[in-house]
């Protein structure tokens, strides 16, 4: 896909993520637009550009209000537990946005009622009065928070997206008169002003600005939680243009103007989206935003999605991966490279977890981690430890010079068009030719022919290269590249990407300090998907009745034996006893318990269960431990309670 630039760096740049729906917790679909503009907001400073990186959470409409009352609690209560769920998974995941905007803010409420009197005080170029009152009818679908048309839906008459009946909406509204813009947003993405990236995204665009769109109502009468429109305190602010708001009100849209001026008007604005939401972004939005007299954005960039088994993540179908099960197999930078590098930015994806742990292994542990533990290990065989002296390069050097400063470039250029899986490929690409070199030279075999001062030239050499490596990934790899640029004796922050264009830096004679593997190499786990799934947070739609707990028969059992199985480091092969039955039951135990240890011990399972097949051995029932990343205890029975005995 060829993708076109944003244009020169050395200014200022506003990126945004949406602001995601607080009903819902944060998963790895919410991290990948979260780290990616984390990424590139980091690059940026590193590029030597000023950068202000914005998130939050869309918090109002009658989604809320419906889940609130579900749970009991207020719709404010909901809120504010769901959003710093939201910034806990940001802290966890080591993302430094400037600001959190949140819709419920008195700032942004505030300033939302601004705009939305602004757009009704103002006519359009033809004279019209951009907002007025109508009445809308229509199907109206809460999980999207949108009007769906008969063409939206599936045979069945449901929206395609949340697979339920969309409600018939009858009720005075207020519409934007968005006919009234239509060409002027036009305008603005064919000629390239509003950047809408990849290329095909923008062709989408104008093929529905072709088709044609309809003004827009701007207020719901029905519901609660919302801001109320100053004109008309009965009516509340739709959704949608309260958080597309956002992007605004954050920055100090009416209250702050030297941080609008900075941000907004003197910024290259970046918003970051998913396909789902781009007709919102690329022509309601600049609509609006014409209409209130302000800038349009300048780079819309539209993502892919990750789905998990062919299938879009979705509680329902239990198959959402938590950014938190990511972090705890991987670590948090790991996480972040991981999350961004499994497929190109503009496309979408289709990930199992497996394969998250084979790109850590080939990239990360191999290509990468384990470059710097042969270097250093070699160095402190030859040198105690101390940076070598550069010696005298040769045309081998030289090359590499020339390979690692052209990766440098392409980062740049990488990032300029928002592609920060090519940045990546970029510096992963150094790493590779790092150990072609250090492999073509054979540092080991320099140190037994006695040939101490070559020998010292490639393994500075290639510990220049690795620093190289650590300005050029720092922005994924935050807290490995200061732990790498320590033991390299640099300071811990690269300051600017120019530190990567040179093979002259570090100071002979420093001692490398790294004392652990970087990136220690991972096993695949059978059970990783399952267990992702199984760490999903409970939520609405995974509540179970206790009619289907009830068909789960839990018993107490005994464990009559316990082995091994052949060839697996994990399973154990148990035979319990339920009352007078037996069961046998394959389980993944092995690194947690000996099979010895077992025998005698009363544990709890799931007696009826379908029998399944694991290594080829029957497995008919299933244990109950309590685990938390690698740690797992059975829950065992310590009473004289018999087996058999039922649990409830
Ligand atoms: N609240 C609105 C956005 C308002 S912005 C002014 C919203 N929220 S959302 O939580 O449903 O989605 C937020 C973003 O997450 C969207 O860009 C959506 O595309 C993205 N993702 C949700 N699931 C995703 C994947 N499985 N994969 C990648 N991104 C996906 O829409």
């Amino acid at each position: 896909m060829r993708r076109r630039r944003i244009s020169s760096l050395s200014r200022s740049f506003y990126v945004t993520t949406p602001i995601y729906y607080v009903n819902d917790r944060p998963h790895i679909g919410h991290g990948y637009c979260t780290v990616a503009a984390d990424v590139l907001s980091r690059y940026l400073r590193l590029l030597g550009s000023d950068s202000y990186f914005l998130t939050g959470t869309d918090e109002h409409g009658s989604k809320i209000e419906k889940a609130a009352e579900a749970s009991g609690v207020t719709p404010q209560q909901l809120v504010d537990d769901h959003a710093q769920s939201f910034k806990d998974s940001w802290k966890m995941l080591d993302i430094q946005n400037d600001y959190f905007v949140r819709t419920t803010d008195a700032r942004h409420e505030e300033a939302v009622k601004k705009l939305v009197t602004k757009l009704h005080e103002t006519t359009t170029p033809d004279g019209k009065s951009v907002i007025y009152e109508g009445e809308y009818k229509g199907l109206y679908c809460i999980g999207c928070e949108k009007f769906l048309t008969e063409k939206d839906l599936t045979e069945d008459g449901l929206c395609p997206d949340h697979l339920v009946k969309p409600e018939l909406l009858s009720e005075k509204n207020y519409f934007f008169r968005l006919t009234s813009y239509l060409d002027q947003v036009r305008d603005l993405i064919e000629s390239g002003k509003l950047k809408i990236l990849p290329k095909e995204r923008k062709n989408e665009v104008l093929g529905l600005l072709r088709h044609g769109l309809d003004d827009f109502s701007i207020s719901r009468e029905k519901v609660q939680w919302g801001i109320p429109l100053p004109f008309d305190p009965s009516q509340k602010a739709y959704v949608w243009v309260d958080a597309l708001s956002n992007y605004i009100t954050a920055i100090g849209y009416g209250d702050d103007r030297t941080s609008f001026d900075r941000w907004w008007k003197g910024s290259e604005i970046v918003h970051l989206i998913g396909k789902d939401i781009l007709k919102f972004h690329a022509i309601f939005w600049p609509a609006i935003l014409i209409a209130a007299g302000e800038k349009t954005p300048d780079t819309i960039f539209i993502h892919g999605y990750f789905t998990v088994d062919g299938q879009k993540m979705s509680k329902s179908l239990g198959n959402v991966i938590s950014n938190e099960t990511l972090v705890e197999l991987f670590g948090v930078d790991s996480a972040r490279y991981l999350l961004l590098n499994m497929f190109p930015f503009g496309t979408d994806g289709n990930i199992r977890l497996d394969d998250f742990f084979r790109k850590y292994n080939s990239d990360l542990a191999n290509d990468l981690g384990n470059l710097v533990s042969r270097t250093i290990k070699l160095t402190r065989g030859n040198f105690k430890g101390k940076i070598p002296p550069a010696g005298t390069p040769t045309d081998d050097e030289k090359d590499l010079l020339q390979f690692v400063k052209s990766a440098a470039d392409r980062c740049k250029q990488q990032i300029e068009a928002i592609n920060p899986n090519g940045a990546a490929n970029a510096f992963m690409s150094v790493c590779r030719e790092l150990n072609r070199y250090f492999d073509a030279q054979k540092p080991w075999a320099l140190a037994k022919e006695g040939k101490p001062e070559r020998l010292a030239t490639v393994l500075r050499t290639t510990l220049e290269g690795i620093r190289c490596v650590s300005v050029m990934a720092y922005p994924f790899l935050p807290e490995k590249c200061r732990t790498l640029r320590e033991t390299l004796g640099c300071v811990p922050d690269p300051k600017s990407i120019g530190e990567a264009e040179s093979l002259e830096f570090l100071v002979e004679g420093a001692e490398l300090k790294l004392d652990k593997a970087l990136f220690p190499r991972l096993e695949l786990p059978d059970e990783a998907v399952k267990e992702a799934v199984d760490s999903a947070p409970p939520s609405d739609d995974n509540l179970i009745s206790i009619e289907d707990f009830a068909r789960v028969q839990l018993r107490v059992a005994e464990v009559l034996e316990a082995e091994p199985v052949p060839k697996t480091d994990k399973l154990l092969r148990l035979q319990v006893a339920i009352g007078e039955n037996k069961l046998q039951i394959v389980a993944g135990i092995a690194e947690h318990y000996k099979a010895e240890d077992l025998i005698g011990k009363k544990i709890i399972v799931v007696a009826n269960l379908k029998p399944a097949k694991l290594r080829g051995i029957e497995s008919q029932g299933m244990l109950l431990a309590a685990k938390k990343g690698k740690k797992l205890t059975l829950l065992t029975i310590e009473t004289d309670l018999p087996s058999g005995a039922t649990i409830s």
